[in-house]
């Protein structure tokens, strides 16, 4: 792939990739939209990939927002549009099947918290800030920021952080469930790696599977989500997985996981 404002690293069955803008805080232009649903797509076709970790470069930020000079140029019909494309490239994150974790080392501002709402695991540097001040530019945040967030945290504070457009500390935003965990600066894409091995090294049909349930929670009621989580339970014990995971348990040996 060639990309102008992503880095991608492979190490192991983990994919790390860098917002690569640091001049502009890694906002998110319309090419780094496109890079990333380009890159999204490929790591959920590439069986070597289990877990895609998402950062962004130099010391400030994750990303500052979607690109406010882009937004700057918007009507009606292009603010639709401009919504609708940064919502299905993190609707593309959200449904990958593949665990995606956010390391948030700076400023997730706008359409960066988005993105990290999206990401199904949230760790956090200690220096990182959190918020959506787009009411402060005289528009909401269009990248699944209300839906998300209010689904996360309680819609009281969802609507607080929204309304008043401020940023949060690190250690607020894990107070209020936004992020799971706090790091250091050092420690946090270490910490990442090493949650990223400990999922790889499992059955990645159960992996996906338990996604597949978690995301139903927001589509289904309990009755509804509680069938749909039994019928994954009992397509996974149709796996070699299974019979090797609990084989190997009474065994008192390590599995090895093949994937079917
Ligand atoms: N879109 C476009 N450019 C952005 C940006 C964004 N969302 N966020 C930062 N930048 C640019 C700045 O314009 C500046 O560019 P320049 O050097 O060409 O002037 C550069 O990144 C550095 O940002 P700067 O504002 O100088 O850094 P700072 O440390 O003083 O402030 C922030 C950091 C994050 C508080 C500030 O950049 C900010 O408020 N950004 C916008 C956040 C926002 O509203 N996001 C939601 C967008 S919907």
């Amino acid at each position: 792939m060639n990309l102008k404002n992503l880095l991608i690293e492979n190490k192991k069955s983990t994919a790390l990739l860098t917002i690569n803008r640091a001049e502009k805080l890694n906002a998110l232009n319309h090419e780094t939209l496109l890079e990333l649903q380009t890159s999204f797509l490929q790591f959920q076709k590439d069986s070597s990939i289990k877990v895609i970790i998402i950062t962004g470069s130099g010391e400030k930020a994750f990303v500052a927002g979607a690109d406010i000079d882009e937004i700057n140029k918007l009507d009606k019909q292009k603010g639709r549009e401009f919504a609708g494309f940064g919502q299905s490239v993190f609707n593309l994150i959200e449904n990958l099947g593949k665990p995606v974790i956010a390391a948030v080392n700076g400023f997730a501002l706008g359409g960066g918290c988005e993105l990290v709402l999206a990401c199904h695991i949230r760790y956090a540097s200690v220096n990182a800030k959190f918020g959506q001040p787009e009411v402060k530019l005289g528009i909401i945040p269009g990248y699944g920021g209300t839906q998300r967030l209010s689904r996360l945290i309680n819609s009281g504070r969802a609507a607080e952080l929204i309304l008043s457009g401020d940023i949060v500390s690190a250690e607020e935003a894990y107070r209020i469930g936004l992020v799971n965990k706090i790091f250091s600066a050092e420690e946090l894409l270490e910490r990442s790696f090493e949650l990223a091995d400990k999922i790889s090294s499992f059955g990645q049909i159960a992996v996906r599977k338990a996604l597949e349930c978690i995301k139903m929670t927001g589509q289904l009621s309990l009755a509804e989500g509680l069938k749909f989580e039994a019928q994954e339970f009992a397509e996974c014990c149709d796996t070699q997985d299974f019979i090797e995971g609990t084989s190997a348990f009474l065994q008192k040996r390590k599995p090895n996981f093949k994937n079917s």
